[in-house]
């Protein structure tokens, strides 16, 4: 890997991986739109340790932008393409779902086309979990995957599917990451450690859904850098892995280590299921730690104990 082009790397996983990759001497290009998906303001703040580096270079624009991505694979000689920008969540997804299949599916497919005009050494794809909508645990890459309960999930499964058909069609080596459950630092802000977390602070009552007995692989951020590196360093065709933690924590459990962390209470009101929501995930991790050598680190205790002592920097701030 010598020059990565990182999209949506101003977001949360995207910001953590392009410190990294910057570590590892490479060149990186970051296109992110600053989206207001969430606060634009955060995602500034996400990239202004990078942007010290000569090696980084930021373009603000849009991947569904033609003349942008003409002008970065023009200027730029790209070896490794990771694709991280996309609307993520799955709530959203509901009330929103043609936007969704715009940037999800359409930004993929138009990224996609870029890489095979020039031949890129690697492409790397963000998928998800929620591929595998209500099947049985732990999650497996090879099982069956054609039943997603939300229009996010739908879009992560057809963005694999075009990323397989583009290795058929074009031999561009390619890997699909089912990430689980991310969390550490500068985590979005809707998701539910950070969500929780600010709601147990302000003193706010906290909204449990499937009243609390849901359960989360949690697999903390820099795991999942740790495998999406290691993913882009691998000789392949196509492959999809699982990164996950394969320790799923019951809801009640997560509220349980945010309170003690955060030294407060929480106010729970218990709720029912939400419509979109998998309700339990756990994820089969043979094939990435045999294949890629992934192996977490960080278990819950501790990501969550790392992940308020961020949030309190980030409140005094
Ligand atoms: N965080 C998780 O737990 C999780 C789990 C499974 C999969 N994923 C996937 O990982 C990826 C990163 O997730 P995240 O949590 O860092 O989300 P994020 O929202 O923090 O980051 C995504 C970034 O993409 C950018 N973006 C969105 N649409 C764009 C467009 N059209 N052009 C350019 N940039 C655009 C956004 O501005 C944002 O900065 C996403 O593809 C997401 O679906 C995340």
């Amino acid at each position: 890997m010598n020059t990565v082009l990182v999209t949506g790397g101003a977001g949360f996983i995207g910001s953590h991986l392009c410190e990294r990759l910057l570590q590892k001497d490479c060149r990186v290009i970051n296109i992110d739109n600053f989206n207001d998906y969430y606060n634009p303001y955060i995602k500034a703040a996400n990239v202004t340790e990078a942007l010290k580096n000569i090696q980084y270079t930021l373009v603000k624009g849009d991947i569904r932008n033609n003349s942008v991505l003409e002008s970065i694979f023009s200027r730029f000689d790209i070896d490794t393409v990771i694709h991280l920008a996309a609307l993520a969540g799955v709530r959203k997804s509901l009330s929103n779902p043609v936007e969704y299949i715009d940037v999800d599916i359409k930004g993929t497919v138009s990224l996609l086309e870029y890489c095979r005009k020039i031949n890129v050494r690697k492409f790397i794809f963000a998928s998800s979990s929620s591929v595998y909508g209500r099947n049985p645990l732990p999650f497996m890459e090879d099982d069956n995957v054609d039943s997603q309960v939300s229009p996010y999930a739908v879009a992560k499964r057809c963005g694999e599917l075009f990323c397989k058909t583009f290795n058929t069609l074009y031999g561009i080596p390619t890997v699909c990451l089912r990430f689980f459950t991310v969390y550490g630092p500068r985590q979005r802000p809707e998701m539910a450690i950070h969500y929780f977390t600010r709601l147990i602070d302000e003193g706010k009552e906290v909204p449990v859904f499937s009243n609390g007995t849901s359960s989360r692989d949690y697999t903390y951020i820099d795991d999942i850098v740790d495998g999406i590196v290691a993913a882009a360093d691998l000789q392949c065709g196509f492959e999809i892995f699982n990164l996950g933690n394969s320790r799923p924590t019951q809801l009640d459990s997560m509220i349980d280590i945010i309170e003690q962390k955060l030294g407060k209470k929480a106010d729970r009101n218990y709720l029912p299921a939400q419509q979109g929501d998998v309700e339990y995930t756990c994820a089969d991790i043979t094939k990435a730690m045999n294949v890629l050598g992934f192996s977490p680190r960080v278990g819950i205790e501790e990501g969550i104990e790392r992940f308020v002592k961020w949030y309190k920097s980030q409140s005094i701030l």
